[in-house]
């Protein structure tokens, strides 16, 4: 596939969806918020860093990763912000969806941006 090729099918497939002003998130917590049919949950970290995953915990489809712990830790020498499930404290990387401390599924992550304060989170479509 031709560079031109791929940046035409790209454009034809991803969109931003708008969130919300980055503002209205709290330091160290997380929001649930519905999305077109789908529950995700929103995190702003103590650094200002924003993410967003499924508000399903991947171990038992308990929606309630919003309410989730947050944290961070150092994977191979690299600096990593976490979500504890409030339930069992299964502890999931922020960027990836991997599970740290348990041989569970992933967590399904999203891809942020924010652009003058306001996020917007990829789709694919
Ligand atoms: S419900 Fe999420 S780890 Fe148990």
């Amino acid at each position: 596939m031709s560079t031109q090729i791929a940046e035409i099918t790209r454009e034809a497939t991803l969109s931003l969806a708008p969130l919300c002003r980055s503002a209205e998130l709290e330091r160290g917590w997380g929001e649930a918020l519905w999305l077109e049919g789908t529950q995700l949950a929103l995190f702003r970290t103590e650094e200002d860093a924003f993410y967003a995953t499924s508000h399903r915990c991947p171990s038992t489809g308990a929606k309630v990763m919003a309410r989730g712990i947050l944290g961070d830790t150092v994977v191979e020498s690299v600096h990593v912000a976490t979500v504890a499930c409030p339930l069992h404290k299964e502890v999931y990387r922020l960027d990836t969806g991997e599970c740290l401390n348990a041989d569970s599924l992933p967590l399904p992550v999203q891809r942020l941006m924010e652009i003058e304060g306001q996020l917007w989170m990829e789709q694919t479509k």
